[in-house]
């Protein structure tokens, strides 16, 4: 035990001069009495310092155990090592428990009117009628089941179409749950929908938006559980 070095350097030092001063009893002169008394002391010291050396050592001993109690690594159920990574890596905002909540649940409970008013956010950069221009984003109309990146005359960004494939209910959800983190460079900056109920609302009114609307997915399957995907 490293700490323990010091002590014994004092040890050997102590030893040292006690030896030194009986070797020459001279030099700090003792009288015949004090001498006769360091005489006695000299086994009485020794023990003492061993002593010490050894009190030391169990004092080390115990602040090693009872430190160890205290910070004691929490035993995990598999062998390996615990990354401090969160489960959800998309996440942080409150709403959490919403958020994962299958998107046709919350359907379930949407309300068109309600997301035509929310979609009053989109309105800055989208239009949603029949025909309607394209502005910063491109027009809605019949989103809902549309290819990605289709609307005619609108620039989309290299992100959007290389991703392919027809806008379903499940990638808006995802889309509008968080843009850029749904499509990685996509040009919509917008932050996203946090709130899940909110989301099946636009979504419910998106879905509206079309000549023939498909019927939305109905809530009894996903509260069944074994929902094909
Ligand atoms: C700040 C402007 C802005 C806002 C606000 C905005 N968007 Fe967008 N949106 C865009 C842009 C720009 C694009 C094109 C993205 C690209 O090309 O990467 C886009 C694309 C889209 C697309 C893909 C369309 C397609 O044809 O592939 C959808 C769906 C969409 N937005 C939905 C929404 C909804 C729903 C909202 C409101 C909740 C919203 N956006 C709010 C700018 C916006």
């Amino acid at each position: 035990m490293s700490v323990c070095c010091p002590l014994i350097r004092v040890a050997r030092a102590e030893a040292n001069r006690l030896f030194v001063r009986r070797r020459k009893p001279r030099l700090p002169a003792p009288s015949i009495t004090l001498r006769a008394s360091f005489e006695a002391m000299d086994s009485f010291e020794v023990n003492k310092i061993l002593g010490a050396i050894l009190g030391t050592c169990l004092g080390i001993l115990a602040i090693n155990i009872a430190a160890g109690a205290i910070f004691a690594p929490e035993k995990l159920a598999k062998p390996g090592y615990e990354a401090a990574v969160p489960e959800q890596a998309p996440s942080g905002t409150p709403a959490e428990q919403e958020k994962q909540q299958p998107i046709e649940q919350l359907l379930a409970n949407a309300d068109m009117k309600r997301g035509e008013n929310s979609a009053k956010k989109c309105q800055a950069c989208h239009t949603f009628n029949k025909g309607g221009r394209n502005l910063v984003g491109p027009n809605l109309w019949g989103v809902v089941g549309r290819p990605r990146a289709s609307e005619a005359g609108f620039n989309y960004s290299a992100a959007m179409k290389a991703k392919g494939g027809n806008w379903t209910i499940e990638e808006l959800n995802q889309f509008i749950t968080n843009p850029r983190g749904s499509i990685p460079g996509t040009n919509m900056t917008f932050a996203g929908i946090s709130r899940g109920s909110e989301r099946a609302d636009v979504i419910a009114y998106l879905n509206s938006l079309s000549d023939n609307p498909a019927p939305l997915p109905k809530a009894a399957e996903a509260a069944g559980g074994a929902k094909p995907q």
